[in-house]
């Protein structure tokens, strides 16, 4: 039975909603551990609870936890595990940017059940030239359809002839002809052609491969009996991929406020950039800089919004509701609050300003419910209930720390003194200044020694697979809205109700008077 209105009021003088409680606490900026969040009456299993959030209209996660754009945090390979895990990744900005649209192609293109551009061999080859092939582009796969020069179905070669021992052999001996290979036409697939080929797999035992035709037999695509399985799988999940339309995986890239040489903002180059990043299929853009409450990130916002009306914009950093409402009107859909709470972090040491989290988190939330832009919580997550703190207030987190000792973090493992760490550095350090980032931090894109650094480079200890580091930190999401009766994210912004630390209170919830064996995990 839920709790009498009495001891409702009673706990109210002590627990309160976020509308009492930062006001209440207005001179005293406030972040995770300064708080803690009260229990309420719960009927909902933590299994139960639905974690989906939609950053933008149109653009939906099935878990709130956005990897961060930093160079040693995100790129293709943590980009896709994100997505396959339903949350998003955002794709650096510190790399030529050539080499970020590839970066974003790589997501785009990952398993997605039909495979639009096949890999494809030709008659005249040996089977010689296509193990050179697999070896060069390092390809896990050995079977091929092959195809005449005006792309017209010859036959498949399948992975058990190509074998060093038939290495002479020309590709057309080797071949099943196009008569006894399986095909299915374009138009024949239908709304859902995962569903198409997976009845095709049961009906035909032994058979992996289902190639697509037009209707002059030139290949138009292949789908595997493996990715179908996966896909299948997925959708049985609790937590399913985050995928667009067409089944792709959701991807988002970072892009800076580029300047030219006189210091104007160089509309030319972020306009071509992004547009290529469009035509790449990137979801949504994040416009990332230390100081987005400026004009530089307000102009480039506009010249985005005006060129790109229906592309989802994510802006910032800020820390203030003026900046929300500024972000907002420049045409902005979601916005990234954080000022230097990153583990990585150093300006409010270098440059004394940044608010703690849980207060810019308060004062944006209100700016934004009135701009109808959404909030994300950036920079200062340690663990799953600091997740679960910034969700009552926000749409979604992004983590920097928490994934980079992952092993889809770009660089390599080190070992120290028996250890195994990987570098994580701040976008704001003198090194990934160098490396490219010095704009974000309003520099010139050749720092010299006397630009003052607000990052440090750091190591993280080497932590497994993100999935590994997701499904503790989901864990964690669901446990906390089980203990506030909230079945999914709104609910959880409504009910939260919270209260003030002290020192002790802390030292109280770590394990404390005992020698510990084993953590949590
Ligand atoms: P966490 O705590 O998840 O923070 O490691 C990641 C976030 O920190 C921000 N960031 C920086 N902030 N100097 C800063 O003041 C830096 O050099 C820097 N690099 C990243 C960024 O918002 C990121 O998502």
């Amino acid at each position: 039975m839920a709790a009498t209105r009495q001891s409702d009021n009673f706990d109210g003088q002590f627990y309160q909603p976020a509308e009492q409680f930062f006001p209440a606490n207005s001179r005293l900026a406030l972040t995770f551990d300064d708080i803690t969040l009260a229990t309420l009456y719960s009927e909902i299993l933590p299994r139960d609870t639905q974690l989906d959030t939609t950053l933008a209209e149109g653009l939906h996660l099935n878990i709130p936890v956005i990897s961060s754009d930093m160079d040693t945090v995100t790129e293709s390979r943590m980009a896709i595990a994100m997505a396959l895990n339903g949350g998003l990744g955002l794709i650096h900005y510190n790399m030529p940017e050539r080499q970020q649209l590839s970066e974003v192609s790589r997501v785009k293109n990952h398993v997605h059940g039909l495979i639009q551009e096949p890999i494809k061999v030709s008659p005249g080859q040996s089977i010689g030239d296509v193990l050179a092939l697999i070896e060069q582009k390092k390809f896990g796969f050995s079977t091929f359809p092959v195809v005449d020069e005006k792309g017209k179905l010859v036959g498949l070669l399948s992975g058990h002839v190509v074998k060093p021992r038939y290495a002479k052999k020309k590709v057309s001996e080797a071949l099943t002809p196009r008569s006894q290979v399986h095909t299915v036409k374009n138009k024949e697939l239908g709304k859902d052609p995962i569903a198409r080929a997976d009845k095709f797999f049961t009906e035909h035992i032994g058979i992996h491969k289902l190639l697509v035709v037009d209707d002059h037999d030139h290949l138009s695509g292949l789908i595997t009996m493996s990715d179908v399985e996966r896909i299948t799988q997925e959708r049985n999940a609790q937590f399913k991929p985050a995928r667009d339309a067409r089944f792709h995986l959701l991807c988002g890239a970072a892009v800076s406020a580029t300047r030219n040489a006189f210091g104007e903002l160089d509309r030319a180059r972020i306009l071509n950039h992004v547009g290529a990043l469009v035509e790449r299929g990137v979801d949504i853009v994040a416009v990332s800089t230390a100081h987005g409450h400026s004009k530089g990130v307000g102009d480039t916002v506009k010249v985005l919004r005006d060129a790109f009306p229906k592309l989802p914009i994510i802006a910032g950093n800020v820390t203030s509701a003026a900046a929300v409402e500024f972000l907002a009107g420049c045409g902005a859909n979601a916005i990234k609050v954080g000022q230097g709470p990153g583990s990585i972090c150093t300006t409010r040491i270098v440059a004394g300003v940044g608010i703690p989290q849980m207060t810019a988190l308060y004062v944006c939330s209100r700016a934004a419910a009135k701009k109808k832009v959404t909030i994300l919580a950036d920079g200062g997550i340690t663990k799953s209930g600091d997740i679960v703190k910034a969700l009552t207030l926000s749409q979604a987190v992004i983590c920097g720390g928490i994934f980079a000792g992952c092993n889809e973090a770009p660089g390599e493992v080190v070992e120290i003194s028996g250890k195994l760490y990987k570098q994580y550095r701040g976008m704001g350090s003198f090194a990934a200044m160098k490396a490219g980032s010095a704009a974000r931090y309003g520099h010139l894109p050749n720092p010299t020694q006397k630009v003052a650094p607000e990052g440090v480079e750091a190591l993280k200890e080497a932590c497994g697979a993100v999935d590994r580091v997701l499904a503790q930190l989901i864990g964690g999401i669901q446990s906390g809205m089980g203990y506030l009766g909230a079945a999914n994210l709104s609910q959880l912004r409504d009910k939260a109700r919270y209260t003030r630390v002290s020192p002790a209170g802390m030292r109280e919830a770590a394990p404390h008077d005992v020698v510990e064996l084993k953590t949590g995990n």
